[in-house]
Parts: C-alpha cells; structure tokens; sequence
C-alpha cells in the first residue's frame, strides 16, 4: 500500500516527529485524501519508509485511534474509522437519477455481463503474459487480438481481414474520430437520422459532414456524389430506424467508391444480433479496398470496455496509425488480451449466442404487446426499435413527458435529424435495459404511456 503524506520530518526530532506523523494523518482524514475504511500500512512498512522509529510509527496510530480517527483491526491491521470528513462526503456529487425503467436505446444488458469467463480469462492472461506486456505498445494494438478478431470477423461477419490490417481502438467512438481527422476540410456524408454525438465527433475532427437521407431502403447511396470524400453507414441496421441497407444500395455504395475514390465507414455496431435472417454481411466483403470496417465490444461485452476495431484498406493504415500514436499511443493491453482470450477458448461466441436469445425474447414480448396496435420497425435486428407515431398523432416531446412521469425513459427519433424541422415522428424503445424483471415490468408501463396520449 502506498501512502503519500504530506509531512517534513527533518526539522523535528523525538516526539516532534510522532507529532508530525499525527498531524499528517489527521489533515489527509479529514480532507477526505484517506476515505473511510481506507487500510494504512503496517507501522513496519510505514516506519521503513520515513525512517522513523517503528515505536513512532505505532505510538501515532495509537493517539489517532484514541481521537476516533482510526480503528485497529484483528488481523486486518489500522483502516480510517467511518466518521471522519463530512465535507468531502457531501461534497461528493451523486450520480444522475435514473429513471425506474430505462428503455433508452445503446445499452445492453450490464447485469448479464459475463463476469465468470471474464474472470477466467483475467487470470489466465496475468498468469501467462510476458512482462513486456506491461509496457508500451504499438499503436495498432495487439496481436493476439488482432489475429483473434481477423478470425472472427471473418467467420462472423463476412469481413475480409489480416491481422496486419487492423487497428484496436478505444471504442467506435475513436475509430470514427481518427477516420474523420483524415477528411480534414473535406465533405463526408452522414445518414439523416444518425446519431447526433457522432455527427459531432467528425465535426470536431475538422470534416465538412452533410446529411445523406435515409428510407425504408436504409442510406439513400445512390445519391452519393463525386464531391463527398467519405460516407458513415450504418449497413446491417441503421441507426436509429433500424432498417438493413438494402442490395441495391449496397451495391450502389461500392460502385461509388469505386468510381469516385472515396471511402466508406461501415460502423458495424450491433451486427451480431440479427433474429429473423441469416445474418447479414459487412459491406467491406464486397469492396475491402473502399472500406474501413468499425466493430466493437459495446453491443457484445459493454460499452464500459471502451475496446473497438477497425479493418482499414492498405493505403489508410499509416495515416491511422499515426493519428492513433499521437491520440494516446495505443489502447490499454490488458483488456485487449483478455478479449483475445475469450474470443479463442469461444467465450465470446458462446456469450454472443445466449445474449442472442435473451435479447430475442425481449423484443417478442416488445411485439406481442404493442405490435398488433403500433408499427415497429428494425425488429430484425440489434437492441432497439422504432415505434413509428402516425402523422398528426402526438408529438414526440408529450410521449416523453408523459414517459417521465411514469418513471419511464424512451428515446425519440427527432433527437436525430441533422436539422429540424418537418420529419416523421417515432419513439425509440432500447431492449438491451434494464434488467429482465424490471424489462418485464416497464412494458405494460409503456404501453399504458402510448395509449394515453393516443
Ligand atoms: C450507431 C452506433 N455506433 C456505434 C456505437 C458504439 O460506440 P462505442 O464503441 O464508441 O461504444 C454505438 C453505441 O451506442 C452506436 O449507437
């Protein structure tokens, strides 16, 4: 344990120094710098270390327990009693209420994380990996994974890919980020309805983003232009309304890019849950040299990971390996070499399955209560869907309050426009959250919502 005080022993001497000690102990208990139930080390290791007395060191502890300051535990040593520092206690910020029922969209299930594997795997990686592990790193990450996830990918997602050609990022989030500073000045295209805080990121990364509109058919690609240098898609279910970009406009993606140069973003977010159909392949399949593939553990494992991956075309790996180093040099190793492992001893399939039919089984009951009154879209796919509100029906904002009220929280699809204005009206209901008896509970929560506001 390390323990850092603030305290100058050269000028005392004798009871001076223990009265140093003392004084140290107090401040950093009361400003909160040793939190109850914080374990202070032992009066050896603590003396060792400011070459004091070890009688010093325990006559201090003894006068700190004497004021109620500390609590000397049988067998678990000294730890900072419970009472201290009310200032910093209050002075802590509580988190955002949640609401009772959280069927926001982006979130899978927290509670159905797979702890044990996890575990698992922690030990088994700490167990076996070389030191050189616990050092820096190269910016496109580590191989392990890489060659993990070139399997994988390929396997799972139809995506044509060499561990050489891929990068480990801190989330899509990142992936997006990097790729959007290498359009610097340029046009790159967004879906219109997209979602908001990624129109932001490639805003920020100095892109000029236009809106590319989508239908029932997804992105309208076949409106693509020469002028536009790059285009975020989201193929296998569009963000937010669902849907699964059609053949045609597949095609007609590819044959852009290949025409005109440019470079599509395929952010493959959730493109492991697919229900009805044989799932469906990435983009980057049918044009690799055109497309920087984006995948990441947020849908599968939980955002809380921060681990993504891009499968970049050859002429793209320097730029983003650069903008990658000089962003944060690389992505942490540990968690990546935990997923390594989980993805080769088939933990990661194996949770990927059982949060297949979990999650199928909350959309069911999602259709079987609202879907003979309501049209709902993007069923097939991912962790959320698109209740479509008929025109001149209520208005988006009176759902939510009226959501609100019951302690229900709900995603709509005006948050998503690139401008506002005149657009068809939905609600977007997350199944990932909460938990399933709480998932169970707030269904009929929603459904009495929607039908007091029709
Ligand atoms: C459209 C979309 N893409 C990607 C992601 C994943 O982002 P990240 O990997 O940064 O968590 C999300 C998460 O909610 C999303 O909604």
């Amino acid at each position: 344990m390390d323990l850092h005080l603030d305290i100058e022993l050269g000028e005392h001497a004798g009871p001076g120094r223990r009265a140093a000690l003392e004084r140290a102990l107090r401040e950093a208990i009361q400003d909160g710098r040793l939190p109850p139930d914080t374990r202070l080390p032992s009066t050896r290791a603590l003396a060792a270390e400011l070459r004091l007395a070890r009688g010093t060191v325990s006559a201090a502890y003894d006068q700190l327990a004497a004021e109620g300051y500390l609590l000397a535990r049988t067998g678990s040593g000294t730890v900072v009693a419970g009472r201290q520092a009310p200032a910093v206690r209050s002075s802590r910020v509580p988190g955002p209420a949640r609401p009772r029922f959280d069927l926001r969209p982006g979130t899978p299930d927290g509670s159905a994380f797979p702890a044990e594997a996890w575990l698992r795997a922690t030990r088994k990686v700490l167990a076996t990996t070389p030191g050189e592990a616990y050092g820096y790193g190269e910016p496109e990450g580590r191989i392990e994974l890489r060659a993990g996830l070139a399997a994988y990918l390929g396997r799972a997602r139809g995506v044509l890919a060499d561990p050489g050609q891929i990068v480990v990022t801190s989330g899509y989030v990142q992936a997006l980020s990097l790729l959007a500073g290498l359009f610097a000045g340029q046009r790159v295209a967004m879906e219109d309805p997209c979602l908001g805080f990624h129109r932001d990121v490639v805003r920020r990364a100095g892109a000029e983003v236009v809106p590319l509109p989508a239908d029932e058919r997804g992105a309208r690609t076949d409106l693509l232009t020469g002028d536009v240098r790059a285009v975020v898609l989201t193929p296998a279910h569009q963000y937010p309304t669902g849907v699964t970009l059609h053949p045609e406009r597949r095609h007609a993606v590819a044959e852009w890019a290949r025409r005109h140069g440019g470079l599509v973003i395929e952010d493959d977010y959730d493109g492991e849950f697919r229900y009805d159909r044989q799932p469906v392949g990435a983009v980057q399949g049918m044009a690799p040299g055109h497309v920087a593939y984006a995948g990441t553990a947020s849908k599968t494992l939980g955002p809380a990971l921060r681990l993504g991956w891009l499968v970049l075309p050859g002429h793209l790996l320097g730029p983003v390996l650069d903008a990658k180093r000089h962003a944060d040099l690389h992505t942490e190793h540990i968690g990546q070499l935990v997923l390594a492992e989980l993805i080769a001893s088939h933990g990661y399939d194996r949770n990927i399955r059982a949060a297949r039919l979990r999650y199928r089984r909350r959309r069911d009951l999602l259709i079987g209560r609202l879907g003979e009154r309501y049209r709902i879209g993007g069923v097939s796919a991912g962790l959320h869907a698109l209740l479509h509100l008929p025109s001149g029906g209520p208005a988006e904002e009176d759902i939510l309050a009226v959501a609100a009220a019951h302690d229900l929280a709900i995603g709509t699809l005006g948050e998503h426009w690139h401008t506002p204005g005149e657009h068809p009206a939905g609600v977007i209901i997350g199944y990932g959250t909460p938990s399933e008896t709480r998932y169970r509970e707030a269904l009929p929560v929603l459904e009495k919502v929607l039908a007091s506001v029709h």
